[in-house]
């Protein structure tokens, strides 16, 4: 298959195909997401919530998230993999930003770096669009932000609150960002940021009225007992692995498995 590249991604939008992208952490479920025709992994920064077994997002490190993005890189064939900047490892200066992002291409093999934040990290995005890294905003509700702003929340629902969102994505595309998150706002103010920006929105909680749309797949194939209000369980994974775990115990307690057919003869 053609790998997906930065330049498919306007050309998407210019031709109203909506481009599909769901978070990957490791190498099995990267693999399958890469042949169900997924354009964008996402080695999400929601490793930490999701994987790790930490509370949010603010806890992981640059050196957690190396090997799950280098995991992803590695048996994907045609997803463009994008890899977040955790929180911490990008704000300080573009310098940083840059740091950072070289390591999760040189070490890790992704394609392009994603980090939250609008206009004031305008900088960041331009030096490392200038180094050649593509990178991909996040805007709305930013995770590792979630002490300043109060919780999980919906943003950008006043008139003054929507058009900072709109001047923070004008901002962020001008740079030179290939796309950008739209995280928790309401339909119509994403769907108003869809229309001035040349490059694709692509929203979670956000409306159909995004470019795209991505959701953390723990979310999307429900693997957990409890999914946000904008995520759509497509499948029940979790309740389908724990039934193979019960089927899988049971036998063995039975002595039911192994059978003749899994056992070697000397
Ligand atoms: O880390 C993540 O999963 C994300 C998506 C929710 C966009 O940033
Ligand atoms: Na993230």
């Amino acid at each position: 298959p053609k790998r997906v590249r930065v330049h498919h991604l306007r050309q998407a939008k210019e031709r109203g195909e909506a481009l599909t992208m769901l978070t990957a952490y490791d190498a099995v479920t990267a693999r399958i997401f890469d042949e169900a025709g997924i354009d964008i992994l996402l080695v999400g920064d929601s490793i930490g919530d999701n994987m790790l077994g930490h509370p949010t997002t603010i806890p992981v490190t640059v050196d957690e998230m190396i090997p799950a993005v280098r995991a992803v890189a590695r048996v994907s064939r045609r997803a463009l993999v994008v890899a977040d900047l955790p929180f911490g490892s990008y704000e300080a200066s573009p310098q940083q930003c840059l740091a950072t992002a070289v390591r999760m291409l040189k070490e890790a093999g992704a394609h392009a770096v994603k980090f939250e934040g609008g206009a004031h990290l305008a900088e960041h995005v331009r030096l490392l669009t200038r180094s050649g890294i593509p990178v991909v905003g996040h805007l709305g509700f930013t995770p590792q932000a979630e002490n300043l702003l109060g919780g999980k929340r919906v943003q950008a629902r006043d008139n003054d609150a929507a058009e900072q969102l709109v001047a923070d994505a004008l901002a962020l595309a001008d740079a030179g960002a290939v796309a950008v998150v739209l995280e928790m706002v309401p339909a119509p103010v994403a769907e108003r940021v869809t229309e001035v920006l040349a490059v694709p929105t692509i929203g979670i909680g956000a409306g159909p009225g995004c470019d795209g749309q991505v959701l953390v797949w723990t979310d999307m194939a429900g693997m957990t007992g409890w999914s946000p209000r904008f995520a759509q369980r497509f499948g029940e994974v979790g309740a389908e692995l724990y039934r193979a775990t019960r089927a899988y115990a049971r036998a063995v307690r039975e002595r039911a498995f192994p059978a003749p057919e899994h056992t070697y003869e000397r």
